[in-house]
């Protein structure tokens, strides 16, 4: 903490010299001068970090040398924290200051711890502020593809992937875990390929019920069936020009691939009820969170859908296995939710950073958000600290650690049904915490689907009344 540079301006010459024994035993270099004008004369040649000043002296006084400390450092491009000493009577007036910009204020009679402390947050915060420069700097530069941030190897890997398919319109797959960043990356491949200017249409396979799929993906004239009152226009056609984001395409149904084989293939589909082809130009970009080899092989999925599709595939690396990307991910979720809060929130300190880069995140990408947003909604400092973090990743939650330990196993026996249920509750809890609530996200981390979620949220009692999605 030595080496930093204080100025330090007051007309009282007790006052200036207590001071600076007391700030050079800290290991500052101070500097003192008994006025503003002398201050000024200064500045440009001594370039203090710091300036504390009284606020009432003859002459230039502490506001108004506060303001030309700021408009002389802002055209430095530095930043130099300014802390006035008020006596008693002034309080009001170094509290208007610190709206001027001023970092804080003491009153005389000051304790010195106090001031001492107050001199170090002011050096330490400007120290991080001069990080979070640095990291958004980098955010801007090559490293970056729509709106992912990342720059690690694995993600350079495909971002330079992707720029390769981007004027083309090969049709791609993306594969990688839930929260990965998947559809981030879907919008990428479209808004900076040459149909940027055409639709992106996205549709959740997993979603929509088997009946419905086909009216979905080609949509139905007038009259196809009960119901079908007015014409409908499906996703592919809608996507007509553009892209088509089929996501969560390993939860189709066998009887739905065929037909989407079909229109990838010909590049033609028939509305239900109709027909005649319309001819489409789309290109299609599918994502899963399933191995679709797998899948294929267990005879879940299509082969000949898979290849189509498959044209290249983009694997997205899970968070854990991209720690680098961590505090530049922080840095950005706390701009954004600092921004949409209106929270003063800067940045977060070494300790909250390193805790985080040693987590797991089975959510990844999602996950840090989520907990990134719900410490900055909850904080009113400007920084977050291991305190804003949430206690499983303070190191005590350790996913599928739980089935290697030693089992008790009591003489009498046990109830294994009720050992089940107790793990398989625990589980549920945590998938709903790690996922900030989000019920569809939860059901995908514990591999299950929604249905079987839900059914076990009510065999628990754990449902809210409300059994929607998301
Ligand atoms: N690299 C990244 N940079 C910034 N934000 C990201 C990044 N990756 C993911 N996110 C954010 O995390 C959230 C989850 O991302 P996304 O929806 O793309 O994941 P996904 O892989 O499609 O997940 P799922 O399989 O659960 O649908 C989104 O809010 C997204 O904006
Ligand atoms: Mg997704």
């Amino acid at each position: 903490m030595s080496g930093e540079r204080v100025l330090i301006v007051d007309d009282e010459s007790s006052l200036r010299e207590f001071l600076s024994i007391l700030l050079e035993r800290d290991g500052y270099i101070v500097r003192a001068a008994p006025s503003g004008e002398r201050a000024l004369d200064v500045f440009d040649g001594f370039a203090p970090d710091l300036v504390i000043s009284d606020l009432n002296m003859p002459g230039i006084d502490g506001i108004e040398l506060l303001r030309q400390v700021k408009s002389r450092s802002a055209k430095a491009g530095r930043d130099v924290p300014f802390i006035l000493i008020t006596a008693f009577g002034t309080v009001a007036n170094a509290i208007a200051a610190t709206r001027e910009g001023a970092f804080d204020y003491v009153a005389k009679p000051f304790n010195n711890d106090e001031l001492r402390l107050i001199v170090r947050r002011a050096l330490s915060i400007r120290d991080l502020e001069a990080d979070n420069v640095r990291l958004r700097a980098e955010l801007g530069e090559r490293f970056q593809l729509g709106q992912l941030v990342g720059t690690s190897p694995k993600m350079q890997a495909v971002y330079g992937l992707v720029r390769r398919v981007m004027g083309t319109r090969i049709n791609c797959l993306i594969c990688g875990e839930s929260g990965t960043g998947k559809e981030l990356l879907a919008r990428a491949v479209h808004f900076g390929s040459d149909r940027a200017q055409g639709p992106f249409v996205a549709v959740n396979c997993g979603a929509i019920p088997e009946n419905l799929i086909e009216s979905e993906l080609f949509g139905y004239l007038k009259g196809a069936f009960t119901g079908a009152a007015q014409n409908k226009v499906g996703v592919f056609k809608a996507a007509h020009g553009g892209t088509l984001f089929l996501d969560e395409i390993g939860e189709m149904p066998l009887s739905a691939q065929v037909k989407v084989l079909r229109a990838i293939q010909e590049r033609k589909v028939t509305p239900v009820g109709g027909v005649t082809e319309e001819t489409l130009d789309v290109r299609i970009v599918a994502a899963t969170n399933r191995d679709l080899q797998v899948e294929v092989a267990q005879g879940r999925f299509r082969e000949d859908l898979y290849y189509r599709l498959n044209v290249v595939q983009i694997d997205m690396p899970p968070l854990r296995e991209r720690t680098s990307d961590i505090p530049l991910l922080i840095q950005h979720f706390i701009q954004k939710f600092a921004d949409e809060y209106g929270k003063p929130m800067k940045g977060a300190t070494p300790e909250c950073i390193r805790l985080l880069q040693d987590y797991r995140f089975p959510g990844n990408v999602r996950e840090l958000q989520n907990v990134i947003e719900r410490a900055v909604a909850l904080e009113s400092g400007v920084v977050l600290t291991p305190a804003s973090l949430p206690e499983r990743v303070h190191g005590t939650f350790a996913p599928g650690g739980d089935e290697r330990g030693e089992l008790d196993f009591p003489a009498g026996g046990i109830d294994i049904e009720a050992r089940i249920a107790t793990v398989e509750r625990r589980y549920l809890e945590k998938a709903l915490e790690v996922t900030g609530g989000n019920r569809t996200q939860a059901a995908k981390l514990l591999g299950i689907t929604f249905r079987s979620f839900r059914y076990r949220l009510v065999k628990f009692g754990m449902d809210a009344g409300d059994l929607s999605e998301g």
